[in-house]
């Protein structure tokens, strides 16, 4: 007896394969990560990320021309303060690191979206995401910071703000400061589900921004909760989040896809350094093809049901991908 259904007669050519094949990546899925910082002329290498650097704002400029070039959308700036306190004013300073970024972005590339972090642990002197009171991160006290941070964001011409701090209500008093000074049509894309993950490691190193004290368990959700992600999607949309994000990605496509098949917004998966230094790392060791691994696991985040994949992999899976 031979089998009357061969799955593999749908395998036998390249053409064959492209016919039938479910997932395709394009260079309009992703967004590029950024870290600035201030100063001329500067592009120091992350030791952890080969291939990321922090940037002083001329380069990122033309960093961004080239992102823009590669057909993809947007970038997320992330930024390294001129000094850091326990308040994290630099966070909300006007002419913060970031609002220049963003205004030197905005004025010297057209149409490419940019994207701004929302959160305090890259401006506060003991890395944490929001303001300590009593000894710990006070919810509510952030806020009212956050709410700064994102307005003078937007003031500085930010295309999407993105809150990453896990403070509850976050996304409410940002949609509410936004709606007040007249920005109805920026969009809120929040980290909806973020889990207190080992795979930020070398994010930390890029940002500066490891906590100097304890860990951030107490506001980053616990790697062993699936239904708590659906309640955390629940109420950022309730609050008015656009777009809704699971970081990190690869550990946590059951979330991606549970987010996907359960609300109708848009959904962005972060791709995060820890899963960008394991796949490079790999690679430099001879232990795994880093380029089909990257393209493999970016395809999966697609699968599981990403619409938008923030990657650090973005220009160079652009490359391969064409226009
Ligand atoms: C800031 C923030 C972090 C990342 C994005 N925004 C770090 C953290 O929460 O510790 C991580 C991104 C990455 O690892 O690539 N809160």
């Amino acid at each position: 007896m031979f089998p009357i259904d061969r799955p593999r007669r749908l395998r036998t050519s390249e053409t064959m394969r492209r016919l039938v094949r479910e997932t395709i990546l394009s260079a309009n899925d992703f967004i590029y990560p950024l870290f600035v910082c201030e100063g001329e002329n500067i592009k120091n290498p992350v030791s952890s990320m080969p291939g990321v650097f922090q940037m002083s704002i001329d380069n990122i400029v033309k960093e961004c021309e080239e992102v823009k070039a590669l057909g993809i959308p947007g970038v997320i700036l992330f930024g390294i303060p001129a000094y850091k306190d326990e308040m994290g004013s630099e966070a909300y300073n006007e002419h913060g690191i970031i609002q220049k970024a963003v205004k030197a972005i905005k004025e010297n590339v057209k149409d490419l979206l940019v994207i701004t972090d929302v959160c305090m642990c890259e401006y506060t002197d003991h890395g944490h995401c929001g303001v300590i009171k009593n000894g710990e991160v006070d919810n509510d006290e952030t806020l009212r910071y956050l709410a700064l941070e994102t307005l003078t964001h937007v003031k500085a011409g930010a295309d999407i703000v993105a809150p990453s701090d896990m403070m509850d209500g976050r996304v409410e008093v940002m949609r509410e400061i936004l709606d007040e000074h007249g920005y109805h049509n920026v969009p809120i894309m929040s980290y909806s589900v973020k889990y207190c993950s080992a795979f930020y490691g070398p994010f930390r190193e890029a940002a500066e921004s490891t906590p100097k004290f304890g860990d951030r368990k107490t506001y980053q959700m616990d790697p062993a909760n699936r239904t708590e992600g659906l309640k955390e999607a629940a109420l950022d949309i309730q609050e008015g989040a656009d777009i809704i994000m699971v970081k990190p990605a690869l550990p946590y496509l059951d979330i991606i896809s549970d987010l996907k098949q359960n609300f109708d917004r848009p959904v962005a998966a972060y791709h995060v350094s820890g899963e960008y230094a394991m796949v490079m790392a790999a690679d430099k060791l001879g232990w795994m093809d880093g380029h089909r691994a990257m393209m493999e696991a970016l395809t999966s985040i697609k699968r599981a049901g990403a619409d938008i994949i923030i990657t650090y992999y973005a220009k160079e899976a652009a490359k391969a991908l064409g226009k």
